[in-house]
């Protein structure tokens, strides 16, 4: 028998991957003081992208996830938020003319702070102290003091994931986000880039579109679709206080909603189905998201899905697969078979980063391009055989030119990792990379629409 779900019935399961706070007085003062602050999103856009996100299941739009495997606060500035958004958008204009449907464009932006961990402390030389766990958490320096949890850092991280939501909101909706300009920052991508002349005809065939919408009076001012876009902000619900404290009931209809993100998912760490995630998110109605891991076996996945999603509303959960370029073909069929055989919606979303970091000569975590492009097609590629729908991509990456995963056009070696690598946790795509992404996948999905539209036609 389940219990009876509250927002903290979670506090009676058992959890994983948490802080010990040494001063627990304060950690109660504190998230009871952020549960009076104002929720960051509205339950209705939570509600909305749920809708859109029931889309995606059906095979009629297309998701795209991304940004930062940790927001840091060293890292918190306006010009990082309008690079990691610009590049989002960027992917999703070429990946809607391939794809010919919507796509749901989610960042990994304004709460995702807190990091599960592979173990509980780290040693350099003789010495030995907590992990770091994200800026939420504790400091990322290694000293004793910044590593000692403090209740403090979640005001601070509301602080910083608020204003981030608002310079978001304002370029969605403040002409930044017009669609004319962002086929001309693909423009300078494509003529920027070592592959560029590969790209060039997708751009083309982009810009011939947005001509003859020009054309037919179709343009910013008479279609606000073209003047704006609609974002959406996520994050792993790892640290559950804090999740608690944001969540609240939606007066218009009487349910909770988590309102510190649109969308929350569960990392594969910490989705065993009595623990306390799993708790946590099943009674909040937000859109929830599932890391799927080699370990996730079908039978476990349908109990998770019975858990999370029992009315099997298609734009409810998410699942974000993470295999290793290798091993897509082992484990994916499997899942697909087992969920698409008991008639569950889900949306099929493809992670192909955290199954490909490795560690480089010179000592940094790296993950190669070619084998983040090669999950994602052989993804793409098991989805086709099973007959299912591949709904979207989860990835980590960022606005800046860092150099944190190798290859690429512009080739990064392992040489250059250390010239500009900030990340606070995994590795990210820079944005030439990530854009290079989406030019790929989407020549690969028009191809796959063209031959489908020949065999139609035949
Ligand atoms: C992450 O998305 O940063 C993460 C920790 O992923 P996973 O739960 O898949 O390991
Ligand atoms: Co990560």
């Amino acid at each position: 028998m389940t219990q009876k779900w509250t927002p903290e019935s979670w506090r009676n399961q058992p959890i994983i991957q948490v802080p010990t706070y040494p001063d627990q007085a304060k950690l109660r003062e504190t998230e009871e003081r952020l549960s009076q602050y104002p929720p960051l999103v509205f339950a209705g856009e939570a509600r909305d992208l749920r809708k859109r996100l029931g889309d995606v299941a059906l095979g009629k739009a297309f998701l795209v996830q991304g940004g930062d495997c940790a927001e840091s606060f060293k890292e918190f500035h306006p010009d990082n938020i309008r690079d990691t958004f610009r590049a989002l958008l960027q992917m999703a204009v070429v990946l809607t003319y391939a794809g010919a449907v919507p796509v749901v464009k989610v960042a990994r932006i304004a709460g995702q702070f807190a990091k599960p961990r592979s173990a509980d402390t780290e040693t350099q030389g003789d010495t030995e102290l907590p992990s770091y766990r994200g800026d939420i958490i504790n400091g990322i320096e290694f000293e004793s003091g910044a590593r000692v949890p403090d209740p403090e850092r979640m005001v601070s991280a509301y602080s910083q994931a608020a204003a981030t939501l608002n310079l978001l909101r304002a370029f969605a909706t403040g002409g930044y986000a017009g669609l004319e300009y962002v086929h001309r920052w693909n423009r300078g991508f494509v003529a920027d880039s070592p592959e560029g002349a590969r790209y060039e005809d997708l751009a083309n065939r982009i810009e011939e579109a947005l001509d003859f919408m020009n054309a037919c009076g179709i343009d910013a001012e008479s279609t606000p679709q073209l003047h704006g876009t609609e974002l959406y902000t996520s994050h792993e619900a790892l640290l559950l206080g804090y999740e608690q404290a944001l969540t609240r009931v939606d007066s218009t209809t009487g349910e909770w909603y988590d309102t510190s993100a649109h969308m929350l998912w569960i990392g594969d760490r910490t989705r065993q189905p009595d623990g306390a995630h799993v708790e946590f998110l099943r009674g909040v109605q937000n859109p929830i998201g599932m890391k799927c891991g080699p370990s996730l076996d079908p039978d476990e996945l349908i109990r998770l899905i019975d858990l999370l999603n029992p009315d099997n509303d298609p734009g409810r959960l998410t699942l974000i697969t993470r295999y290793g370029a290798d091993n897509v073909t082992e484990h994916l069929p499997k899942l697909l078979r087992k969920v698409k055989a008991e008639g569950r919606h889900v949306v099929w979303s493809c992670d192909p980063m955290h199954g490909n970091t490795i560690k480089a000569s010179t000592g940094y975590k790296t993950r190669p391009f070619d084998r983040i492009l090669k999950e994602v097609k052989d993804v793409f590629a098991v989805h086709k055989a099973e007959g299912t729908y591949a709904g979207g991509i989860h990835v980590e990456m960022t606005g800046q030119n860092v150099t944190e995963c190798i290859g690429g056009a512009h080739a990064l070696t392992e040489d250059d990792l250390s010239s500009r690598y900030h990340t606070h946790c995994d590795p990210r795509l820079n944005a030439n990379q990530a854009l290079e992404l989406a030019f790929l996948l989407a020549e690969a999905i028009k191809e796959e629409r063209d031959a489908g539209a020949h065999v139609k036609a035949s």
